[in-house]
Protein backbone atom coordinates (compact mmCIF):
# COMPACT_ATOMS: atom_id res chain seq x y z
CA UNK A 1 0.00 0.00 0.00
CA UNK A 2 1.08 3.79 -1.05
CA UNK A 3 -0.17 7.14 -0.53
CA UNK A 4 -0.55 8.90 -3.26
CA UNK A 5 -1.61 13.10 -3.55
CA UNK A 6 -4.00 13.52 -6.43
CA UNK A 7 -3.85 16.92 -7.90
CA UNK A 8 -5.54 19.27 -10.56
CA UNK A 9 -4.20 18.58 -13.54
CA UNK A 10 -3.12 21.57 -16.37
CA UNK A 11 -6.31 23.83 -16.40
CA UNK A 12 -4.82 25.67 -19.51
CA UNK A 13 -5.16 29.27 -19.49
CA UNK A 14 -7.53 29.49 -16.08
CA UNK A 15 -5.49 30.41 -12.90
CA UNK A 16 -8.08 29.13 -10.86
CA UNK A 17 -11.16 27.17 -10.30
CA UNK A 18 -13.92 27.01 -7.57
CA UNK A 19 -14.46 23.85 -5.60
CA UNK A 20 -18.33 23.94 -6.00
CA UNK A 21 -19.20 19.90 -5.28
CA UNK A 22 -17.12 17.04 -3.28
CA UNK A 23 -18.15 13.96 -4.78
CA UNK A 24 -16.50 11.10 -2.69
CA UNK A 25 -15.29 11.19 1.11
CA UNK A 26 -12.72 9.42 3.10
CA UNK A 27 -13.02 5.97 3.78
CA UNK A 28 -14.56 5.90 -0.12
CA UNK A 29 -13.44 3.20 -2.05
CA UNK A 30 -12.95 4.23 -5.59
CA UNK A 31 -12.06 3.50 -8.71
CA UNK A 32 -9.69 4.88 -11.44
CA UNK A 33 -12.25 7.79 -13.59
CA UNK A 34 -14.36 7.77 -10.75
CA UNK A 35 -15.19 11.30 -10.24
CA UNK A 36 -13.39 13.31 -7.21
CA UNK A 37 -14.79 16.77 -7.11
CA UNK A 38 -16.33 19.32 -9.30
CA UNK A 39 -14.88 22.46 -10.62
CA UNK A 40 -16.27 25.43 -11.69
CA UNK A 41 -14.38 27.30 -14.59
CA UNK A 42 -15.11 30.49 -16.55
CA UNK A 43 -16.76 28.60 -19.10
CA UNK A 44 -18.48 25.21 -17.69
CA UNK A 45 -18.39 23.26 -14.48
CA UNK A 46 -16.80 19.71 -14.94
CA UNK A 47 -15.86 16.95 -13.05
CA UNK A 48 -12.43 16.00 -12.11
CA UNK A 49 -11.98 12.18 -11.71
CA UNK A 50 -9.16 9.88 -9.85
CA UNK A 51 -6.24 8.45 -12.23
CA UNK A 52 -6.25 5.93 -9.61
CA UNK A 53 -8.09 3.66 -7.83
CA UNK A 54 -7.80 3.12 -3.88
CA UNK A 55 -9.70 4.27 -0.85
CA UNK A 56 -9.49 8.35 -0.36
CA UNK A 57 -7.27 8.57 3.10
CA UNK A 58 -7.85 12.25 3.48
CA UNK A 59 -9.57 14.93 0.90
CA UNK A 60 -7.56 18.11 0.90
CA UNK A 61 -10.23 20.40 -0.88
CA UNK A 62 -13.40 22.23 0.67
CA UNK A 63 -16.39 23.74 -1.67
CA UNK A 64 -15.22 27.19 -2.11
CA UNK A 65 -11.73 26.45 -2.14
CA UNK A 66 -9.98 28.06 -5.21
CA UNK A 67 -7.73 25.81 -6.91
CA UNK A 68 -5.07 25.69 -9.72
CA UNK A 69 -3.18 23.20 -11.56
CA UNK A 70 -1.28 21.62 -9.43
CA UNK A 71 -2.93 22.01 -6.22
CA UNK A 72 -4.08 18.59 -4.24
CA UNK A 73 -7.50 17.58 -4.02
CA UNK A 74 -6.68 14.56 -1.91
CA UNK A 75 -4.89 11.51 -0.54
CA UNK A 76 -5.58 8.23 -1.61
CA UNK A 77 -3.99 5.00 -0.52
CA UNK A 78 -3.26 2.77 -3.53
CA UNK A 79 -2.25 -0.61 -3.94
CA UNK A 80 1.61 -1.29 -4.57
CA UNK A 81 4.12 1.20 -5.26
CA UNK A 82 1.90 4.40 -6.09
CA UNK A 83 5.08 6.12 -7.55
CA UNK A 84 5.51 3.60 -10.75
CA UNK A 85 1.41 2.87 -10.81
CA UNK A 86 1.56 5.78 -13.12
CA UNK A 87 4.42 5.90 -15.55
CA UNK A 88 4.73 9.56 -16.93
CA UNK A 89 4.59 8.09 -20.49
CA UNK A 90 2.56 9.61 -23.50
CA UNK A 91 -0.61 7.59 -23.07
CA UNK A 92 -0.44 8.54 -19.46
CA UNK A 93 -0.74 12.18 -20.24
CA UNK A 94 -3.52 11.85 -22.92
CA UNK A 95 -5.41 10.36 -20.01
CA UNK A 96 -4.58 12.45 -17.50
CA UNK A 97 -5.89 15.98 -18.13
CA UNK A 98 -8.01 18.57 -17.35
CA UNK A 99 -11.00 20.43 -15.73
CA UNK A 100 -12.04 22.24 -18.96
CA UNK A 101 -10.30 21.42 -22.67
CA UNK A 102 -6.38 21.75 -21.09
CA UNK A 103 -4.08 18.77 -20.84
CA UNK A 104 -2.08 17.47 -17.67
CA UNK A 105 1.58 17.80 -17.29
CA UNK A 106 3.46 14.16 -17.69
CA UNK A 107 5.38 15.41 -14.13
CA UNK A 108 3.30 17.76 -12.18
CA UNK A 109 5.08 19.58 -9.33
CA UNK A 110 5.16 17.29 -6.45
CA UNK A 111 2.33 18.87 -3.82
CA UNK A 112 2.70 19.02 0.16
CA UNK A 113 2.42 15.78 2.00
CA UNK A 114 -0.22 14.80 4.45
CA UNK A 115 1.23 14.43 8.13
CA UNK A 116 3.42 11.47 8.49
CA UNK A 117 3.59 10.65 4.85
CA UNK A 118 5.48 11.91 1.54
CA UNK A 119 3.05 10.48 -1.03
CA UNK A 120 3.91 11.57 -4.50
CA UNK A 121 1.30 13.55 -6.15
CA UNK A 122 -0.06 12.71 -9.67
CA UNK A 123 -2.41 14.57 -11.35
CA UNK A 124 -6.30 13.69 -11.95
CA UNK A 125 -8.27 13.11 -14.81
CA UNK A 126 -10.78 14.87 -16.63
CA UNK A 127 -12.75 12.87 -19.16
CA UNK A 128 -15.49 15.21 -21.02
CA UNK A 129 -18.39 14.01 -23.21
CA UNK A 130 -17.83 11.72 -26.55
CA UNK A 131 -17.61 13.62 -29.86
CA UNK A 132 -17.41 12.18 -32.91
CA UNK A 133 -14.45 12.09 -35.97
CA UNK A 134 -11.78 10.17 -36.29
CA UNK A 135 -9.43 11.53 -39.28
CA UNK A 136 -5.34 10.76 -39.09
CA UNK A 137 -5.09 9.91 -35.56
CA UNK A 138 -3.95 7.44 -33.38
CA UNK A 139 -6.85 5.66 -30.62
CA UNK A 140 -5.05 7.35 -27.93
CA UNK A 141 -5.12 10.83 -29.11
CA UNK A 142 -8.48 10.43 -29.98
CA UNK A 143 -9.61 8.56 -26.71
CA UNK A 144 -7.68 12.01 -25.42
CA UNK A 145 -9.85 14.38 -27.60
CA UNK A 146 -13.17 11.91 -27.04
CA UNK A 147 -12.36 12.71 -23.08
CA UNK A 148 -12.08 16.51 -23.24
CA UNK A 149 -14.88 16.96 -25.26
CA UNK A 150 -12.84 18.04 -28.61
CA UNK A 151 -14.28 17.56 -31.70
CA UNK A 152 -11.51 15.84 -33.39
CA UNK A 153 -12.87 16.74 -37.09
CA UNK A 154 -11.93 20.36 -35.80
CA UNK A 155 -8.37 20.20 -34.97
CA UNK A 156 -5.59 20.76 -37.31
CA UNK A 157 -2.95 18.37 -37.47
CA UNK A 158 0.48 19.49 -37.48
CA UNK A 159 2.31 15.67 -37.24
CA UNK A 160 3.38 13.69 -40.95
CA UNK A 161 0.93 13.95 -43.14
CA UNK A 162 -1.32 16.33 -41.26
CA UNK A 163 -1.52 13.57 -38.72
CA UNK A 164 -3.33 14.67 -35.15
CA UNK A 165 -1.05 14.94 -32.32
CA UNK A 166 -1.59 14.89 -28.69
CA UNK A 167 0.05 18.17 -28.96
CA UNK A 168 -2.59 19.09 -30.90
CA UNK A 169 -5.28 18.45 -29.25
CA UNK A 170 -4.11 20.11 -26.24
CA UNK A 171 -3.48 23.39 -28.55
CA UNK A 172 -6.59 23.56 -29.60
CA UNK A 173 -8.35 22.98 -26.29
CA UNK A 174 -5.92 26.10 -24.89
CA UNK A 175 -7.15 28.56 -28.31
CA UNK A 176 -10.86 27.28 -27.25
CA UNK A 177 -10.18 27.98 -23.28
CA UNK A 178 -7.98 31.10 -23.95
CA UNK A 179 -10.72 32.60 -26.74
CA UNK A 180 -13.13 32.70 -23.49
CA UNK A 181 -10.96 34.59 -21.51
CA UNK A 182 -9.66 36.80 -24.46
CA UNK A 183 -13.49 37.43 -24.78
CA UNK A 184 -13.95 38.12 -21.46
CA UNK A 185 -10.53 40.60 -21.15
CA UNK A 186 -12.71 42.53 -23.74
CA UNK A 187 -15.70 42.57 -22.55
CA UNK A 188 -14.03 43.79 -19.26
CA UNK A 189 -12.30 46.27 -21.22
CA UNK A 190 -15.34 47.13 -23.55
CA UNK A 191 -16.66 50.39 -21.91
CA UNK A 192 -12.80 51.63 -21.38
CA UNK A 193 -12.66 51.18 -25.19
CA UNK A 194 -16.39 53.04 -25.32
CA UNK A 195 -15.38 55.95 -23.96
CA UNK A 196 -12.48 56.26 -25.86
CA UNK A 197 -14.32 55.83 -28.98
CA UNK A 198 -16.34 59.21 -27.27
CA UNK A 199 -19.00 57.56 -25.34
CA UNK A 200 -18.60 60.04 -22.81
CA UNK A 201 -20.22 58.55 -20.07
CA UNK A 202 -20.73 59.46 -16.47
CA UNK A 203 -19.01 57.21 -14.10
CA UNK A 204 -21.63 53.94 -12.38
CA UNK A 205 -23.14 55.34 -8.95
CA UNK A 206 -21.67 54.75 -6.02
CA UNK A 207 -24.42 54.44 -3.68
CA UNK A 208 -24.47 52.92 -0.13
CA UNK A 209 -27.86 51.66 -0.20
CA UNK A 210 -28.03 50.40 3.67
CA UNK A 211 -28.97 54.20 3.95
CA UNK A 212 -32.55 53.08 2.70
CA UNK A 213 -32.99 50.29 4.27
CA UNK A 214 -31.54 46.78 5.00
CA UNK A 215 -29.69 45.19 2.20
CA UNK A 216 -27.70 42.02 1.48
CA UNK A 217 -24.71 41.13 -0.81
CA UNK A 218 -24.22 38.12 -3.19
CA UNK A 219 -21.17 37.39 -5.41
CA UNK A 220 -22.22 37.00 -8.53
CA UNK A 221 -21.69 33.22 -9.68
CA UNK A 222 -18.24 32.90 -12.48
CA UNK A 223 -20.81 31.77 -15.33
CA UNK A 224 -23.10 34.91 -14.62
CA UNK A 225 -19.92 37.10 -14.67
CA UNK A 226 -18.98 35.93 -17.73
CA UNK A 227 -22.14 35.45 -19.67
CA UNK A 228 -22.72 39.42 -18.20
CA UNK A 229 -19.57 40.56 -19.77
CA UNK A 230 -19.97 38.99 -22.93
CA UNK A 231 -23.47 40.44 -23.44
CA UNK A 232 -22.59 44.14 -22.34
CA UNK A 233 -20.00 43.97 -24.89
CA UNK A 234 -22.43 42.96 -27.27
CA UNK A 235 -25.01 45.25 -26.54
CA UNK A 236 -22.24 48.07 -26.63
CA UNK A 237 -20.48 46.84 -30.21
CA UNK A 238 -23.06 45.83 -32.08
CA UNK A 239 -25.70 48.26 -33.64
CA UNK A 240 -28.77 45.86 -32.66
CA UNK A 241 -32.22 46.30 -34.05
CA UNK A 242 -35.10 43.73 -33.78
CA UNK A 243 -38.03 42.63 -35.83
CA UNK A 244 -41.06 41.10 -34.19
CA UNK A 245 -43.24 39.11 -36.11
CA UNK A 246 -45.62 36.07 -35.25
CA UNK A 247 -46.02 32.68 -36.78
CA UNK A 248 -49.29 30.69 -37.53
CA UNK A 249 -48.53 27.34 -35.61
CA UNK A 250 -52.29 26.26 -34.92
CA UNK A 251 -51.68 23.07 -37.28
CA UNK A 252 -47.97 22.64 -36.08
CA UNK A 253 -48.65 22.67 -32.49
CA UNK A 254 -51.87 20.29 -33.43
CA UNK A 255 -49.23 17.94 -35.01
CA UNK A 256 -46.71 18.15 -32.72
CA UNK A 257 -49.14 17.28 -29.56
CA UNK A 258 -50.46 14.36 -32.07
CA UNK A 259 -46.95 12.66 -32.63
CA UNK A 260 -45.88 13.40 -29.06
CA UNK A 261 -48.90 11.45 -28.13
CA UNK A 262 -48.34 8.77 -30.54
CA UNK A 263 -44.78 8.45 -29.44
CA UNK A 264 -45.43 8.67 -25.62
CA UNK A 265 -42.95 5.75 -24.66
CA UNK A 266 -40.33 6.47 -27.17
CA UNK A 267 -39.59 9.05 -23.88
CA UNK A 268 -38.25 12.04 -26.48
CA UNK A 269 -40.45 14.76 -26.46
CA UNK A 270 -40.30 16.81 -29.64
CA UNK A 271 -40.98 20.82 -28.80
CA UNK A 272 -41.60 23.85 -30.62
CA UNK A 273 -38.12 25.03 -30.67
CA UNK A 274 -37.19 21.90 -32.40
CA UNK A 275 -38.99 22.52 -35.19
CA UNK A 276 -37.90 25.94 -35.04
CA UNK A 277 -34.15 24.62 -35.40
CA UNK A 278 -34.99 23.04 -38.73
CA UNK A 279 -37.73 26.27 -40.05
CA UNK A 280 -33.83 28.54 -38.73
CA UNK A 281 -31.62 26.04 -41.09
CA UNK A 282 -34.20 26.65 -44.50
CA UNK A 283 -34.38 30.44 -43.95
CA UNK A 284 -30.18 30.27 -43.16
CA UNK A 285 -30.21 28.49 -46.36
CA UNK A 286 -32.43 31.04 -47.72
CA UNK A 287 -30.75 33.92 -46.27
CA UNK A 288 -27.25 33.05 -46.29
CA UNK A 289 -26.34 36.44 -44.38
CA UNK A 290 -27.74 35.23 -41.39
CA UNK A 291 -25.17 32.43 -40.85
CA UNK A 292 -22.69 34.94 -40.72
CA UNK A 293 -19.71 37.14 -38.68
CA UNK A 294 -17.67 39.48 -39.54
CA UNK A 295 -14.22 39.85 -39.91
CA UNK A 296 -12.50 42.64 -39.93
CA UNK A 297 -13.65 44.43 -43.31
CA UNK A 298 -15.03 40.88 -44.78
CA UNK A 299 -17.72 38.91 -43.97
CA UNK A 300 -17.31 34.88 -43.45
CA UNK A 301 -20.24 32.81 -44.68
CA UNK A 302 -20.66 29.67 -42.81
CA UNK A 303 -21.43 26.73 -45.10
CA UNK A 304 -22.25 24.76 -42.12
CA UNK A 305 -25.40 24.90 -40.17
CA UNK A 306 -24.60 25.10 -36.35
CA UNK A 307 -27.87 26.24 -33.91
CA UNK A 308 -26.68 27.91 -30.61
CA UNK A 309 -30.50 27.41 -27.69
CA UNK A 310 -30.10 29.92 -25.19
CA UNK A 311 -30.30 27.28 -21.68
CA UNK A 312 -32.09 29.04 -18.38
CA UNK A 313 -29.58 27.20 -15.83
CA UNK A 314 -29.04 27.87 -12.07
CA UNK A 315 -25.90 29.53 -12.81
CA UNK A 316 -27.17 31.43 -15.38
CA UNK A 317 -27.46 31.27 -19.27
CA UNK A 318 -25.86 28.95 -21.38
CA UNK A 319 -25.86 28.61 -25.15
CA UNK A 320 -25.48 24.57 -26.17
CA UNK A 321 -24.79 24.40 -29.77
CA UNK A 322 -27.28 21.37 -31.96
CA UNK A 323 -24.16 20.91 -34.53
CA UNK A 324 -25.26 20.18 -38.15
CA UNK A 325 -28.78 21.01 -37.19
CA UNK A 326 -29.64 20.38 -41.39
CA UNK A 327 -28.29 16.71 -41.16
CA UNK A 328 -30.35 16.02 -38.17
CA UNK A 329 -34.62 15.57 -37.91
CA UNK A 330 -36.59 16.64 -36.07
CA UNK A 331 -36.96 13.97 -33.00
CA UNK A 332 -33.14 13.78 -32.94
CA UNK A 333 -33.06 17.23 -32.57
CA UNK A 334 -35.49 17.04 -29.50
CA UNK A 335 -33.35 14.38 -28.04
CA UNK A 336 -29.76 16.22 -28.50
CA UNK A 337 -31.84 19.35 -27.08
CA UNK A 338 -33.03 17.53 -24.10
CA UNK A 339 -29.37 16.18 -23.40
CA UNK A 340 -27.82 19.70 -23.95
CA UNK A 341 -30.13 21.37 -21.72
CA UNK A 342 -30.03 18.66 -19.12
CA UNK A 343 -26.00 19.09 -18.77
CA UNK A 344 -25.80 22.87 -19.26
CA UNK A 345 -28.15 22.68 -16.28
CA UNK A 346 -25.99 19.86 -14.25
CA UNK A 347 -23.36 22.39 -15.33
CA UNK A 348 -21.31 19.76 -17.01
CA UNK A 349 -21.18 21.27 -20.80
CA UNK A 350 -18.15 20.65 -22.37
CA UNK A 351 -16.58 24.21 -23.91
CA UNK A 352 -16.94 22.19 -27.44
CA UNK A 353 -20.77 21.80 -26.69
CA UNK A 354 -21.05 25.66 -26.69
CA UNK A 355 -18.72 26.90 -29.53
CA UNK A 356 -18.97 27.15 -33.46
CA UNK A 357 -23.02 28.46 -33.55
CA UNK A 358 -23.48 30.08 -36.53
CA UNK A 359 -27.00 31.74 -35.38
CA UNK A 360 -29.26 31.27 -32.12
CA UNK A 361 -32.42 30.79 -30.89
CA UNK A 362 -33.75 31.97 -27.12
CA UNK A 363 -36.98 30.90 -26.64
CA UNK A 364 -39.28 31.81 -23.20
CA UNK A 365 -42.16 30.10 -24.60
CA UNK A 366 -41.91 27.75 -21.87
CA UNK A 367 -41.72 30.91 -19.67
CA UNK A 368 -44.01 33.91 -21.02
CA UNK A 369 -44.39 37.32 -22.21
CA UNK A 370 -44.91 38.57 -25.44
CA UNK A 371 -41.55 39.88 -27.23
CA UNK A 372 -38.31 40.83 -26.27
CA UNK A 373 -34.65 42.08 -27.54
CA UNK A 374 -32.16 39.23 -27.49
CA UNK A 375 -29.05 40.15 -27.54
CA UNK A 376 -26.75 39.00 -30.41
CA UNK A 377 -24.29 35.86 -29.39
CA UNK A 378 -21.44 37.31 -31.22
CA UNK A 379 -19.95 37.09 -33.52
CA UNK A 380 -23.02 35.44 -34.68
CA UNK A 381 -25.09 38.24 -36.14
CA UNK A 382 -28.51 37.48 -35.79
CA UNK A 383 -30.49 35.92 -33.24
CA UNK A 384 -34.07 34.59 -32.84
CA UNK A 385 -36.52 34.87 -30.15
CA UNK A 386 -39.37 33.46 -29.32
CA UNK A 387 -41.87 34.05 -26.63
CA UNK A 388 -45.02 31.75 -26.01
CA UNK A 389 -48.09 31.32 -28.35
CA UNK A 390 -51.36 32.30 -27.63
CA UNK A 391 -54.60 32.05 -29.25
CA UNK A 392 -55.39 35.38 -31.10
CA UNK A 393 -58.27 36.45 -33.46
CA UNK A 394 -57.08 36.46 -36.84
CA UNK A 395 -59.44 38.27 -39.78
CA UNK A 396 -59.04 35.09 -42.44
CA UNK A 397 -60.58 37.35 -45.32
CA UNK A 398 -64.38 36.58 -43.86
CA UNK A 399 -64.31 36.86 -40.44
CA UNK A 400 -61.90 36.45 -37.34
CA UNK A 401 -61.03 32.94 -36.01
CA UNK A 402 -58.60 31.86 -33.10
CA UNK A 403 -54.91 30.81 -34.41
CA UNK A 404 -52.23 30.02 -32.04
CA UNK A 405 -49.54 32.58 -32.81
CA UNK A 406 -46.22 32.52 -32.29
CA UNK A 407 -44.39 35.70 -31.17
CA UNK A 408 -41.08 36.05 -33.48
CA UNK A 409 -38.51 38.75 -32.04
CA UNK A 410 -35.23 38.36 -34.66
CA UNK A 411 -32.64 40.77 -33.48
CA UNK A 412 -30.18 41.66 -36.18
CA UNK A 413 -26.58 43.37 -36.74
CA UNK A 414 -26.89 46.40 -38.95
CA UNK A 415 -23.77 46.35 -40.15
CA UNK A 416 -24.33 43.53 -41.97
CA UNK A 417 -28.47 42.43 -42.16
CA UNK A 418 -30.55 45.48 -42.92
CA UNK A 419 -34.52 45.92 -42.47
CA UNK A 420 -35.81 44.53 -45.62
CA UNK A 421 -33.77 41.48 -45.46
CA UNK A 422 -35.01 40.98 -41.52
CA UNK A 423 -38.56 41.49 -42.53
CA UNK A 424 -38.04 38.84 -45.15
CA UNK A 425 -36.28 36.16 -42.91
CA UNK A 426 -39.32 36.85 -40.45
CA UNK A 427 -41.59 35.92 -43.14
CA UNK A 428 -40.38 33.05 -44.58
CA UNK A 429 -39.51 32.19 -41.39
CA UNK A 430 -43.09 32.22 -39.90
CA UNK A 431 -44.15 30.52 -43.02
CA UNK A 432 -41.96 27.40 -42.59
CA UNK A 433 -43.83 27.28 -39.43
CA UNK A 434 -47.33 27.89 -40.60
CA UNK A 435 -46.86 24.88 -43.02
CA UNK A 436 -43.41 22.80 -43.06
CA UNK A 437 -43.74 20.90 -45.87
CA UNK A 438 -42.55 24.20 -47.40
CA UNK A 439 -39.30 23.23 -45.74
CA UNK A 440 -39.03 20.31 -48.76
CA UNK A 441 -39.33 22.80 -51.66
N1 LIG B 1 -45.34 28.66 -26.66
C1 LIG B 1 -46.10 27.98 -25.77
N2 LIG B 1 -45.62 26.95 -25.05
C2 LIG B 1 -44.34 26.59 -25.25
C3 LIG B 1 -43.51 27.26 -26.17
C4 LIG B 1 -44.06 28.33 -26.89
N3 LIG B 1 -43.33 29.05 -27.75
N4 LIG B 1 -42.29 26.70 -26.13
C5 LIG B 1 -42.33 25.71 -25.24
N5 LIG B 1 -43.59 25.66 -24.70
C6 LIG B 1 -44.06 24.72 -23.70
C7 LIG B 1 -43.65 23.32 -24.04
O1 LIG B 1 -44.52 22.73 -24.95
C8 LIG B 1 -43.66 22.68 -22.69
O2 LIG B 1 -45.00 22.39 -22.34
P1 LIG B 1 -45.39 20.89 -21.90
O3 LIG B 1 -44.51 20.58 -20.73
O4 LIG B 1 -46.85 21.03 -21.55
O5 LIG B 1 -45.15 20.03 -23.08
C9 LIG B 1 -43.20 23.78 -21.77
O6 LIG B 1 -43.42 24.98 -22.48
C10 LIG B 1 -41.74 23.70 -21.36
O7 LIG B 1 -40.95 23.61 -22.51
P2 LIG B 1 -39.39 23.35 -22.31
O8 LIG B 1 -39.22 22.07 -21.56
O9 LIG B 1 -38.78 24.56 -21.72
O10 LIG B 1 -38.85 23.02 -23.76
P3 LIG B 1 -38.32 24.00 -24.88
O11 LIG B 1 -37.80 23.12 -25.94
O12 LIG B 1 -39.32 24.98 -25.27
O13 LIG B 1 -37.10 24.80 -24.23
C11 LIG B 1 -34.99 25.27 -23.25
C12 LIG B 1 -35.90 24.20 -23.83
C13 LIG B 1 -33.71 24.64 -22.75
C14 LIG B 1 -34.65 26.29 -24.31
C15 LIG B 1 -35.74 26.00 -22.12
O14 LIG B 1 -36.00 25.10 -21.09
C16 LIG B 1 -35.04 27.20 -21.57
O15 LIG B 1 -34.08 27.12 -20.82
N6 LIG B 1 -35.58 28.40 -21.92
C17 LIG B 1 -35.08 29.66 -21.44
C18 LIG B 1 -34.12 30.31 -22.42
C19 LIG B 1 -33.72 31.68 -21.94
O16 LIG B 1 -33.47 31.90 -20.77
N7 LIG B 1 -33.69 32.64 -22.85
C20 LIG B 1 -33.49 33.98 -22.52
C21 LIG B 1 -32.13 34.42 -22.83
S1 LIG B 1 -32.00 36.14 -22.58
Amino acid sequence: MALVDIQVPDIGDFDEVGVIELLVKPGDIIKVEQSLITVESDKASMEIPSSHAGQVKELRVQVGDKVKEGSVLLTLEVAGAAGAAEPATPTAAAAAPVAAPASAPASPPTAAAPAGATPPAIPAQQPGPAMAGLPHASPSVRKFARELGVPIAQVKGTGPKGRITLDDVQAFTRQVMSGAMQTQAQAARAPAAGSAAGLDLLPWPKIDFAKFGPVERKELGRIKKISGANLHRNWVLIPHVTNHDDADITELEAFRVQFNKENDKSGIKVTMLAFMIRATVAALRKFPEFNASIDGEQLVLKNYFHIGFAADTPNGLMVPVIRDADQKGIVQISQEMAELAKKARDGKLAPAEMSGAGFSISSLGGIGGRYFTPIINAPEVAIMGVCKSRLEPQWDGKQFVPRLMLPLSLSWDHRVIDGAAAARFNLYFASLLADMRRIMM
